[in-house]
């Protein structure tokens, strides 16, 4: 990464993060979804997105197949690309918690090390959700036929199969989307935020 020039400072205006979520009535934060392609991390943003915004929340899901069509279009699926994807959103989530917005990511984020920078950027704010789904069952969904196309040896790289998927050692929360269903996977999610006091209408101190 390049070099920040020295005659170019940060600066804040006068309204602050906490002006903002007092306007919005709810606090920013992060809730960062990992997990190997198929686990069912977008299903679970969605609906989490669905049932956050029922209850009057301003709620943005980041999402990998779409951001990988904009903002991260010019990254592969090599390690350094997936850790510069990884940065980029990282970035992108902490502003949208700057704003006041309850963020939702759904991206693999195979590497320990990238999940572990976000963590550190986004401060308390951040929730690590490990959506965990046996490889064998990713496999028996295959939604988009990506693990039959990387089987047969046309996609490369791919996560689970010929990619390496460092499964958090201590998530804020574990999901298992073979055996729990989705419902029950939401309320598990909402009620960790809710413990956290994400769910606060009150603005961060
Ligand atoms: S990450 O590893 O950099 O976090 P990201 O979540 O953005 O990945 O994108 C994953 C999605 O890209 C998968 O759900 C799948 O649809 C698609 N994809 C295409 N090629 C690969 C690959 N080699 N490994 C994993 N996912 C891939």
């Amino acid at each position: 990464m390049t070099q920040v020039p020295r005659h170019i400072k940060r600066h804040d205006g006068v309204i602050s993060r906490a002006d903002r979520e007092r306007l919005l009535g709810q606090r920013g934060a992060v809730v960062w979804f990992t997990g190997l392609s198929g686990s069912g991390k977008s299903t679970l943003a969605r609906a989490l997105e669905e049932r956050l915004t029922g209850t009057g929340r301003l709620v943005y899901v980041l999402d990998g197949d779409n951001i990988r069509h904009g903002l991260c279009a010019d990254l592969d699926f090599s390690a350094a690309g997936r850790t510069e994807n990884i940065r980029r959103i990282g970035h992108v989530a902490a502003l949208f918690t700057d704003a006041g917005v309850l963020v939702l990511t759904a991206f693999i984020s195979p590497y320990r090390s990238d999940r572990a920078q976000v963590r550190q950027l986004v401060g308390d704010d951040f929730v690590e959700v490990h959506v965990d789904a046996d490889l064998s069952v990713c496999e028996s969904r295959d939604p988009k036929g990506l693990y039959k196309k990387a089987r047969a040896g046309e996609i490369p790289e791919f996560t689970g199969i010929s990619s390496p998927y460092e499964a958090p050692e201590a998530p804020d929360l574990r999901v298992d989307t073979g055996r729990q269903t989705l419902a029950e996977s939401v309320a598990a999610v909402e009620q960790l935020l809710a413990q956290r006091g994400l769910l606060s209408v009150s603005p961060k101190q």
